[in-house]
């Protein structure tokens, strides 16, 4: 059930990721069950700065109050959440929005594709899937950033990328610096062809700015993947995060409650998105 309402959470632990984003555990101090899908997001908020919209970084495990969100400093709000520390409280409202199409994966390959903090709202997705490896077929992730500096979860790509079940394949658009990690040198688009996946039958998700996801998506629908199995996870500026401020809308869409996730040609008709 969503919860308009505010309430408090606090943060539990801070694991840092790059120079300007950390992934924050919370619990609500309600100790109530939070039960959510990877690609919902939670409104978090701090007196006097006023609220963000945050997806889920973390699965949610049944019977716990605990949650996590990767967050990259931007302003006021995710500033200052970068100022807490453990023990300290903020409001949370949530869970809001569809989450990615669990249901519709079943029986399908499954690509996906993030670009920088994209990745965060990818992460419970990945996780989901490798939980239920049964139900999907083949799993390829796909993950861009400018600089391996900025790549986020380090731990858990070095983990994917040594698992069977999933192919992985990571990218940075300047190799400078060092990393442990396989990169290729490129944007995702360079690394989209030759997945051996079943084009008709594979369900692509795809996070990272808009241009991004506008060019991954018209690549795999020139390579012959479906449009309406393409979903793409919306940003926009939120307010009241239950479809009646009207701040996040487009065209006839509210983000906030019809999305954040989308299927691509329902999205691409409208005029003030660049897909
Ligand atoms: C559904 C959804 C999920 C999100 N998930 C994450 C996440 O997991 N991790 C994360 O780090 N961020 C995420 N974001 C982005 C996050 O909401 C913004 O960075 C945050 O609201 C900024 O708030 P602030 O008060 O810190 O910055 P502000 O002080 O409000 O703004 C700082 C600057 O960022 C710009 N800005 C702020 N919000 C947005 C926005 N939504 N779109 C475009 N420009 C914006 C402002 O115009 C300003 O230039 C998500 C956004 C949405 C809509
Ligand atoms: S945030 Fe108010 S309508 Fe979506």
């Amino acid at each position: 059930m969503d919860h308009p309402h505010y309430r408090t959470a606090r943060l539990v632990e801070v694991q840092p990721e790059t120079a300007d984003t950390s992934s924050y555990e919370f619990i609500l101090e309600d100790g109530q069950d939070l039960r959510f899908s990877p690609g919902q997001f939670n409104m978090l908020g701090l007196p006097g700065a006023g609220e963000a919209a945050l997806s889920f970084s973390s699965l949610s495990a049944p019977g716990s109050s605990r949650f996590v969100h990767t967050i990259r400093r931007a302003g006021n709000v995710t500033g200052l959440i970068e100022e807490l520390q453990p023990g300290q409280r903020l409001m949370v409202r949530g869970p809001f929005g569809n989450g990615w199409p669990i249901e519709q994966a079943v029986g399908c390959d499954i690509l996906l594709v993030a670009g920088g903090i994209g990745l965060a709202p990818i992460r419970p997705l990945l996780l989901h899937c490798l939980e239920k490896r049964n139900r999907i077929r083949n799993l390829v992730l796909i993950f861009g950033a400018r600089t391996p500096g900025e790549m986020i979860f380090q731990q858990d790509l070095a983990t994917w990328q040594e698992q069977d079940e999933v192919t992985t394949i990571y990218c940075v658009d300047r190799l400078s610096g060092e990393s442990s990690l396989p990169l290729r040198q490129g944007l995702v688009t360079h690394f989209m062809e030759g997945l051996g996946l079943d084009l008709r039958n594979t369900v692509a998700c795809i996070c990272g700015p808009e241009i991004m996801m506008r060019f991954v998506a018209r690549n795999l629908m020139l390579q012959g993947y479906r449009e309406e199995r393409i979903f793409v996870s919306m940003e926009r500026r939120m307010r009241c995060g239950t479809a009646h401020c009207g701040h996040c809308q487009i065209g006839s869409k509210f983000v906030c409650q019809d999305g954040p996730v989308f299927s691509y040609p329902d999205i691409q008709r409208f005029a003030d998105t660049v897909l």
